[in-house]
């Protein structure tokens, strides 16, 4: 071979590796309004910023015939490249060959470049598309995803691991995800289930589409195993892009800031009126975080999931922050198992990440009732609790109303070493609400002066005793459990005055091989 031809040697390899798994195979990916892995991953990085690995790899398997059917890179798409000009390390499963199911020789492109993503403390972004293990490999199909969850395990906590998913993804397919830090799904498109609908209908005859078992909404709203949704592959794609903007690359790292505009000292009015006059009606806790946050811009994380709890990323004169915000539009706020556990992972992976928390507090308590309780609430709640009180990264609380009971303590308390506590002069802190403190205080005098008018004045009277007594900021103020009672207005301000004093935190946990997290 000479020269010439040597250099066309390498393009027709190249060009046999990005054919993939055929036209046609490819044809019906678009017809079904997906990109293919390429595609993708060109959308999702800086243009002309790809670089890949292992373009040439093909599997071993000799069993049912494989041995006639090898594509160069078999049906993974890895490498790295930049997204905003941050590095980043990329696989893309290609649904065209074979389903994008895993097989030892491209489970190992995989374990590649998360190896190499820990060594230089860059996320992976996985954009998973596959049927799972590859079935004619076998046991060496399944080693390989254990090879990866392995790593996925490791680096968790070390570098942010990003999950799209953006077609089928069954068996070992869902639960590398499961362990990364977020999921984004594409509606229509994509599916996550341990085992399909056939499987589900031999087991246990229960008749089920593959949407209502594992599609996007399912993952979203019901399961809370996604944290995202998107409409189609180029949105999903586009809010990888904007997740990353929020997060730094590794843990040793800060998020990245950004210029602000935004002025830091802006006393918005409005939001003096936002808490209603009575103390059950209902408000949006997010009109209150998009008037307090750069340009108000929230970007929500389990927009659809337990929605009394409402959490996600905003920035702060430039800077990331994490936003927990109790949801009195939503169930009052209360804290039930789903938002215990939505806020406990959310949490974590802000502390994980030296994101710093704003919590903003209108909590009416733990959610009763014996589904509540037979689930184990104590347990999830716990795990809110265990996140706060264990998280060094700065954290911040604003009360805007209610501060009740226990979720007084676990919602970011001075107790468990938040380092700002704020409280609207709307607070009201105490044990229960007024109506619940006299009906058990007084549960004796109330049963003897049985139902009449006068017996009703009078126990509207210890109600309201009651509420003056303890619905407001200032008992808490005056024991050094709220730092200061502020404004509304002023919130944006004191936030931001109080972030850049918390600059320099240090604060760490004792030595451990780790906690144990109530599970
Ligand atoms: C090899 C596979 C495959 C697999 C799909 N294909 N899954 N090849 N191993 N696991 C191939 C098909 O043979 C087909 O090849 C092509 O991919 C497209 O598949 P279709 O079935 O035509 O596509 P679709 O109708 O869209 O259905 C997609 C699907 C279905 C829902 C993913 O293919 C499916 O149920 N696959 C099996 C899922 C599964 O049970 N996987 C193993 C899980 S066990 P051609 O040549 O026709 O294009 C597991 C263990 C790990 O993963 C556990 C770790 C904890």
């Amino acid at each position: 071979m000479n020269l010439e031809q040597k250099l066309a040697e390498l393009k027709r390899r190249d060009a046999l590796a990005e054919a993939g798994g055929g036209e046609e195979r490819r044809a019906r990916q678009h017809k079904e309004g997906k990109m293919s892995a390429r595609e993708r991953v060109e959308f999702l990085l800086d243009e002309g910023t790809f670089e890949e690995f292992d373009k040439m790899i093909t599997h071993r398997c000799v069993d049912f015939g494989m041995d006639k059917q090898k594509v160069y890179g078999d049906g993974f798409v890895t490498g790295y490249g930049r997204i905003e000009g941050r590095l980043v390390f990329v696989f893309a499963q290609d649904f065209t060959v074979f389903g994008g199911s895993l097989s030892e020789a491209n489970a190992a492109k995989i374990v590649k470049i998360m190896d190499m993503a820990v060594k230089v403390g860059a996320p992976v972004i996985g954009l998973n598309d596959s049927g799972g293990a590859r079935i004619q490999e076998g046991v060496m199909s399944l080693a390989g995803y254990a090879d990866i969850f392995l790593r996925n395990t490791l680096a968790s906590g070390v570098i942010p691991q990003i999950s799209a998913i953006m077609g089928p993804c069954a068996g070992g397919a869902v639960y590398s995800p499961a362990i990364t830090d977020f999921i984004l799904m594409v509606d229509q498109t994509s599916y996550m289930f341990v085992t399909g609908p056939d499987v589900i209908k031999t087991v246990t005859h229960e008749e089920v589409t593959k949407d209502q078992l594992g599609g996007a909404l399912t993952h979203n709203e019901t399961s809370g195993v996604a944290h995202f949704m998107a409409h189609d592959d180029a949105e999903c794609l586009s809010m990888v892009r904007e997740l990353f903007s929020f997060i730094p690359s590794n843990n040793l790292d800060d998020p990245p800031r950004r210029e602000c505009t935004d002025p830091a000292d802006r006393a918005d009015r409005e939001i003096d009126s936002i808490v209603p006059a009575e103390s059950n009606q209902p408000y949006d806790i997010k009109d209150v975080i998009s008037r307090v946050v750069d340009d108000g811009y929230f970007f929500e994380v389990h927009e659809h999931y337990a929605r009394n709890l409402v959490v996600g990323f905003a920035r702060m004169n430039g800077r990331p922050v994490g936003v927990v915000a109790n949801q009195p539009a939503f169930l009052a706020g209360v804290l039930d198992i789903n938002a215990s556990t939505k806020g406990a992972r959310f949490v974590r992976f802000c502390d994980a990440f030296n994101i710093p928390l704003i919590t903003f507090e209108d909590v009416p308590g733990f959610l009763p009732g014996t589904q509540q309780e037979y689930g184990g609430i104590i347990r999830h709640g716990a795990k809110l609790l265990f996140a706060f009180a264990e998280a060094t990264v700065p954290k911040i609380t604003v009360i805007t109303r209610k501060a009740y009971g226990g979720a007084y303590c676990v919602m970011s308390s001075k107790h468990i070493r938040t380092d700002v506590n704020y409280a609207w002069p709307t607070a009201e802190i105490a044990v229960m609400g007024p109506e619940g403190a006299v009906n058990i205080v007084y549960r004796r005098e109330l049963e003897k002066a049985g139902a009449n008018s006068e017996a009703d004045a009078a126990r509207a009277q210890k109600i309201e005793e009651f509420r003056e007594r303890f619905a407001n900021p200032y008992i808490a103020a005056e024991r050094g459990y709220i730092d200061a009672v502020i404004l509304p207005r002023e919130t944006r301000k004191r936030l931001i005055d109080a972030l850049a004093m918390l600059e320099t935190k240090r604060d760490k946990n004792p030595p451990k091989k780790h906690g144990n997290i109530p599970l």
